[in-house]
């Protein structure tokens, strides 16, 4: 991942910075808080290992900021550690003008950017995202949020940072697993978005080349076009959940039960699957399009089966679903590639349909 240009996408109400050293823009956002309100940094512990060294290696003011660590993963995306950070803000002496700094993946900024919306009604933060889907997905549209009883997403908000600065030559110490997780959302993009973003993405086989780099701009430029358009997810931006529905209910039942974990990128790659096959049933994506996902999908994630004893989980656990209303869950599906519809409706019978079709095509 090289580029050195530092490209700024502004359509959003903050910038969005993307390149592989944003130094010179992070440091101007940064240092006026060095002398006023003082700068506190959350991590993880695999972000606070590999990523702080970096940022500290760029500014050395920031070494001597508070630090706070969570554990690695989702489990930490939870209202306990929510109160953990709110209190380390408050003993550390954070004030309203203070900056938090989110270094590390989804689970960091979703979870730092929940704490700093609400420490005091709202101090400034800044994402600079380290995973894949941090850097792809999480870090821009300002949706913040923590899992509850350990379904997904549960309690949430919208709150933009002050800016994001993507690095993808963070990428180079993130784990395979968690880097084709990220590719997931790569995938969704190019799908929803259709014509030569989907040509370039469709045949990916090697995510660890140059590529990366362009594929990760797309994606933002593209989610940060539908965000513009669409900031609190009332009409266009919803069509960003194609493969969450199905996806965040297996993501959540494989946390629940202690099978074995489900990154979130697999669950959305399963889930895509899925709703490309509901696609293709109601509302005619053609069969083309439906073969050109599943390929990519099952070409690059090493999905295992779902099994038929857990379907009626998997139903009970979509009940949360963040999009339903009375009317029921409103998937978001696609007419062909390049065409999103958003809230349709879909019976138990075809959605068991998706799921055999998933087994399928992974068992093939
Ligand atoms: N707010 C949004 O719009 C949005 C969008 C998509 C996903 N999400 C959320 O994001 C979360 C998933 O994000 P994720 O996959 O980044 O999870 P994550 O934050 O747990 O990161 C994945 C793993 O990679 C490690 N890691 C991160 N950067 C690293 C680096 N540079 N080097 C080495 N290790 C590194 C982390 O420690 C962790 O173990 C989910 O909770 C999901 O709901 C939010």
């Amino acid at each position: 991942v090289k580029q050195k240009t530092v490209t700024k996408i502004d359509s959003l109400a903050y910038p969005v910075y993307i390149g592989a050293e944003p130094w010179h823009e992070i440091k101007a956002v940064v240092q006026p808080f060095l002398t006023s309100g003082g700068v506190y940094i959350l991590t993880d512990h695999h972000t606070q290992k590999y990523c702080l060294p970096v940022l500290t290696g760029i500014i050395p003011e920031l070494a001597r900021q508070d630090v706070f660590s969570v554990s690695r993963g989702e489990p930490s995306k939870d209202v306990f550690n929510l109160e953990r950070i709110w209190r380390w803000l408050m003993e550390k002496g954070a004030v309203k003008d203070s900056l938090l700094i989110n270094l590390g993946g989804g689970v960091v900024s979703d979870l730092g950017g929940f704490a700093a919306a609400t420490y005091k009604r709202g101090i400034r933060y800044i994402n600079v995202p380290t995973s894949l889907i941090g850097q792809a997905d999480a870090a821009v549209g300002g949706k913040a949020g923590i899992n509850i009883s350990g379904v997904k997403n549960q309690a949430g908000l919208f709150y933009d940072p002050m800016a994001v600065f993507i690095n993808p030559s963070f990428l180079t110490t993130l784990a395979d697993a968690h880097l084709k997780s990220g590719f997931a959302e790569i995938i969704k993009c190019a799908a929803l978005s259709g014509n030569g973003f989907w040509e370039k993405v469709k045949y990916v086989r090697d995510l660890r080349e140059d590529h990366l780099f362009d594929l990760i701009f797309e994606t933002v430029n593209f989610k940060c076009d539908i965000v513009a358009a669409d900031p609190f997810d009332q009409s266009l931006r919803k069509m960003l959940n194609f493969g969450h529905t199905v996806g965040h209910a297996l993501e959540s039942f494989h946390n629940l039960s202690g099978q074995p974990g489900m990154l979130h990128g697999e669950a959305v790659a399963a889930g895509m699957i899925c709703e490309a096959y509901l696609s293709s049933k109601i509302t005619g994506l053609p069969e083309r399009g439906l073969e050109e996902i599943s390929n990519i999908i099952t070409a690059l994630f090493e999905l295992k089966p779902l099994e038929n004893c857990f379907l009626d989980e998997y139903f009970k656990i979509m009940q949360y679903d963040k999009k339903k209303t009375i009317n029921g869950i409103g998937f978001s599906l696609l007419e062909s590639l390049g065409r999103p519809v958003m809230e349709r409706s879909v019976d138990q019978e075809n959605l068991k349909k998706s799921f055999d079709y998933l087994n399928h095509v992974i068992q093939k």
